[in-house]
This record gives C-alpha cells, sequence and structure tokens, in this order.
C-alpha cells in the first residue's frame, strides 16, 4: 500500500520504517529540514533500538523515502498518517495546532480517496476537527473529494519501539466507516499473524482508549511511590511490599516500580491533558489530580535525601549523575526527573558530573555549555573525586557495578538511588552508604 506519515519523530519514523518492512511503499514527511537532512545522508535523528538498521534497510530496497514537500507527500498515501506533535498547551490541554496544520495541508492538495488516519495522541473529538478542517480546506478550493477519518492511537513504548510496533499487544482503531476498517485491516494484517489483534471501535472512544492506558500506567507508578514513601516512614522495604502484591493476578508485576517520578514526552502531558479534558465537561477526575500531584512532589525526593544528608548548601560540591534518559534505552530528555536533580543541585550550589550511553548528546544540546555540568566518558569516570552518586535512570550498565571502585572514586561513600538497583546489604557491606526509594 501507499503510505504518508506525516511528522518524521518518534511515533512516524517507527511506524513508517516498520510499514516499509512489511513491504509498503512509505513516504515520511517532516518540516524540519535538518531531520530529513539526516535521514537522507543515512542517518538517524533518535536513539532507538534496532531502527537504524531497518530505516537503512528498507531505504536501500526503495520502500521507504523522507521529504520536506507537503505536495508531494500528500500525493503519495492513500494512508495519510498524522503523527505529529501534541504538546501541552499553557493550560495543559494538548495543543492540536500541529495535527490541525497538518490535516489543511491534506485538505489544500488532495485530489482523490484518502484515509486520514490520526496516530498522534489527542482529544476526545480531534478527529472531528480534523474532518471539519479537512472539509473547509476542500471547500476553499471548490474540491469536492471522499475521505475517511480513522483514530488508530500508537501504543509503543520508547526503547522498545520497533519491537512493539512490529508485535504490538493490540491495535486500536477507531471509526465508523467500513470502507476504511477494510484497508487498515489489510495495512495491519501482517502484524498480526497468529492471532487478531485489531480492536474496532468508534472513534470517541479510540480517543480515550490512549489516554485511559497512560492515565492507569501513571496512575501505579504514582500509588507505588506513595506507598514507598509511607515504607519509609514505617521502617518496611517496599520491594517486599512489590512482590507481595505483585504475584496477585489481578495486579501483576509490571509497573509496580517506586523511583524518582516518572517523565517523558507521553505520560506528563497526556495525564494534563486527560485532567484538561474533564474539567472542560465540568467533570473532575480527583483520582488523576492526585496522580500528577504526586509526582511532582516525587521528582525531588532524592534532592530531600541530599539535603537531609549534606545539609541544603551544597556549595563546592560535586555529583555525579548516573543517567539522565528519562528511562533506559532512549535518548528523550522530556520532562526527565534527571532535569529536577540537576537544577536543584545547580540551585543548592553544586556541580554535576553525569554519564548516560545515550542521552548525553541530548543533554548538551539542552543546557548548553554550563559549566555546571559536566558529561563523563564512562561511569566510574564520572565518580572521580565526587561527593556522592545519584542514579536516576536504570540503565542495565548500571545494575551490577564494583561497589568497590564505586567507593574508592568517591570523595564520600554514599549513593543516591532512585531506581532501587541494588540490595541495600550488599552496598553496605561494601562499606557504602545507600538511601534508596522506600527500602530498609
Ligand atoms: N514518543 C512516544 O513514545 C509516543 C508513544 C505513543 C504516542 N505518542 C504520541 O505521538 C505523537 C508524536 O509524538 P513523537 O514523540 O513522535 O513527537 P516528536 O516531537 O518526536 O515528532 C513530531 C514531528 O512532527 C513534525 N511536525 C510537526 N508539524 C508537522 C507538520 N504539519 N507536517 C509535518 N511534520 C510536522 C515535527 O517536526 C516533529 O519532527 C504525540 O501525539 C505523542 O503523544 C508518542
Amino acid at each position: 500500500m501507499k503510505v504518508s506519515v506525516i511528522g518524521t519523530g518518534y511515533v512516524g519514523l517507527v511506524s513508517g520504517t516498520c510499514l516499509a518492512e512489511v513491504g509498503n511503499d512509505v513516504l515520511c514527511l517532516d518540516l524540519d529540514h535538518k531531520k530529513i537532512d539526516i535521514l537522507r545522508q543515512g542517518g538517524i535523528p533518535i536513539y532507538e533500538p534496532g531502527l537504524e538498521d531497518m530505516v537503512k534497510r528498507n531505504v536501500a530496497a526503495g520502500r521507504l523515502r523522507f521529504t520536506t514537500d507537503i505536495e508531494e507527500s500528500v500525493a503519495h498515501g492513500t494512508i495519510q498518517f498524522i503523527a505529529v506533535g501534541t504538546p501541552p498547551d499553557e493550560d495543559g490541554s494538548a495543543d492540536l495546532q500541529y495535527v490541525v496544520a497538518a490535516a489543511r495541508n491534506i485538505g489544500k492538495h488532495m485530489q482523490d480517496y484518502k484515509v486520514i488516519v490520526d496516530k498522534s495522541t489527542v482529544p476526545v473529538g480531534t478527529a472531528d476537527r480534523v474532518r471539519a478542517a479537512l472539509l473547509e480546506e476542500l471547500a476553499g478550493r471548490g474540491a469536492k473529494i471522499d475521505f475517511s477519518m480513522v483514530s488508530n492511537p500508537e501504543f509503543l513504548k520508547e526503547g522498545a519501539a520497533v519491537e512493539d510496533f512490529m508485535r504490538p499487544d493490540r491495535i486500536v482503531i477507531g471509526t465508523d466507516d467500513e470502507r476504511a476498517t477494510q484497508l487498515m485491516r489489510s495495512l495491519y494484517a501482517p502484524f498480526q499473524r497468529n492471532h487478531e489483534r485489531l480492536i474496532v471501535m468508534d472513534i470517541k472512544s479510540a480517543e480515550l482508549t490512549k489516554y485511559a492506558a497512560n492515565a492507569m500506567l501513571a496512575t501505579r507508578i504514582s500509588f507505588m511511590n506513595e506507598l514507598a514513601n509511607l515504607a519509609e516512614l514505617l521502617g518496611a522495604d517496599i520491594e517486599h511490599v512489590r512482590h507481595g502484591i505483585g504475584s496477585d493476578p489481578r495486579i501483576g508485576y509490571q509497573f509496580l516500580y517506586p523511583g524518582c517520578g516518572y517523565g517523558g514526552s507521553c505520560f506528563p502531558k497526556d495525564v494534563q491533558a486527560l485532567q484538561r479534558t474533564a474539567t472542560e465537561h465540568g467533570f473532575d477526575l480527583k483520582v488523576l489530580n492526585a496522580v500528577e500531584t504526586a509526582n511532582d512532589a516525587q521528582k525531588f525526593v532524592l534532592l530531600q535525601k541530599i539535603d537531609k544528608h549534606f545539609g541544603p548548601d551544597l556549595s563546592g560540591k560535586r555529583f555525579a549523575l548516573w543517567g539522565l534518559a528519562f528511562k533506559p534505552n532512549t535518548d528523550d530528555m522530556r520532562e526527565a526527573p534527571s532535569r529536577v536533580v540537576i537544577e536543584g543541585l545547580w540551585q543548592r550550589g553544586a556541580t554535576v558530573t553525569a554519564y548516560d550511553p545515550v542521552a548525553m548528546h541530548e543533554t548538551s544540546r539542552i543546557y548548553g555549555d554550563d559549566p555546571r555540568l559536566k558529561m563523563a566518558d564512562s561511569p566510574m569516570a564520572a565518580l572521580e573525586g565526587a561527593d556522592a552518586l545519584i542514579i536516576v535512570t536504570e540503565w542495565k550498565v548500571f545494575r551490577s557495578p564494583d561497589f568497590a571502585a564505586i567507593k574508592s572514586h568517591l570523595k564520600q561513600p554514599v549513593i543516591f538511588d532512585g531506581r532501587n538497583l541494588y540490595e541495600p546489604e550488599v552496598v553496605r557491606a561494601a562499606g557504602l552508604e545507600y538511601f534508596a526509594i522506600g527500602r530498609k
């Protein structure tokens, strides 16, 4: 099938590449010339395991191309995926300007039947806005051309995006249009060969499903974070509690890890956008309001532990930071808890030496060459002469370190672990002080 993908970011690039991988003819559009130049020169603008090889393979086979030419992109695909960003507006609602602009561009240039598939995470009712914008553009040029609207929210996880797209748990299709349903069924057939994963529903339910999924996951995290904080006060160990409840099949083990808060490009903004949607309808999402408040506070938990240990004035101190990305296997720094920690340490007069396997470049882009933040070549190099180690992202490379070496590199043998990577007694036996989240 001929597919155009509008927006070549994390979602657009992965979706377009995976659709090409199964034989479709895919053209990815982005208005960011730099991004498209990198891709055309054989590079890749984001870090995502397995993606680079797949992009190269499909470009070489002629099934995957990149463009900044809107007309070319509209003409190419019968299926037009909208995968542009939906960042939070000032009031927390999803900013739909990019989605609407993409729709208008299709309306301005389309010459034949198109299926408009919204893959961006958008509030309930957005498909109606997209349809209206498109109809307005068509009317503006006196054109009467048929099109179908589909909501197809994306559930891929950064860091495992290729795997998630190639082997999805489910594919949600929201539409009331039989022709579009059939096309989507054919498009996704190669991704669900052993059993049907397509869940077809009305558009509004599909739009809400994406927010419901992220809101539920964020709720589990905030719930565990609050229990971890309580466990510390009670002298209980949250790791035992996690095992104790995760073994209940009604609860399960997933997303029960306490830590220093969730971040990323999705949970924070999607929780806010859903709250905003509810408010607009005069409804108060009490649970979700608490989820957000709890998470905002949790991002400061490590700083509070540091304050307690060192006192609030950290002038002249330097901290080693392991992990910058909001989670492992990505270079995404959007809403990353590490940013709260870095900026909090700066406010207290300290400096930071950080190591992250892939996000150091992105961090330097954000903070420029601020002399209060240095990047190290290796985890151990970050420790050299530092007053303490702070762990913010649970990269595998941090999981089994040489504690004796950590102790010998640090000026003071202290670890603040925002991801509960180690057994407290093991770390303490190595002569290090260890502060984790909700652990005894
Ligand atoms: N990142 C994730 O893990 C993830 C997962 C599921 C869903 N989503 C949702 O998918 C959407 C995209 O997220 P992302 O992380 O890929 O965003 P992103 O910021 O990485 O990419 C968006 C891209 O769209 C481009 N763009 C904006 N307006 C455009 C236009 N009119 N025409 C062409 N290109 C345009 C931007 O230049 C950018 O490259 C969001 O709604 C997000 O909530 C993201």
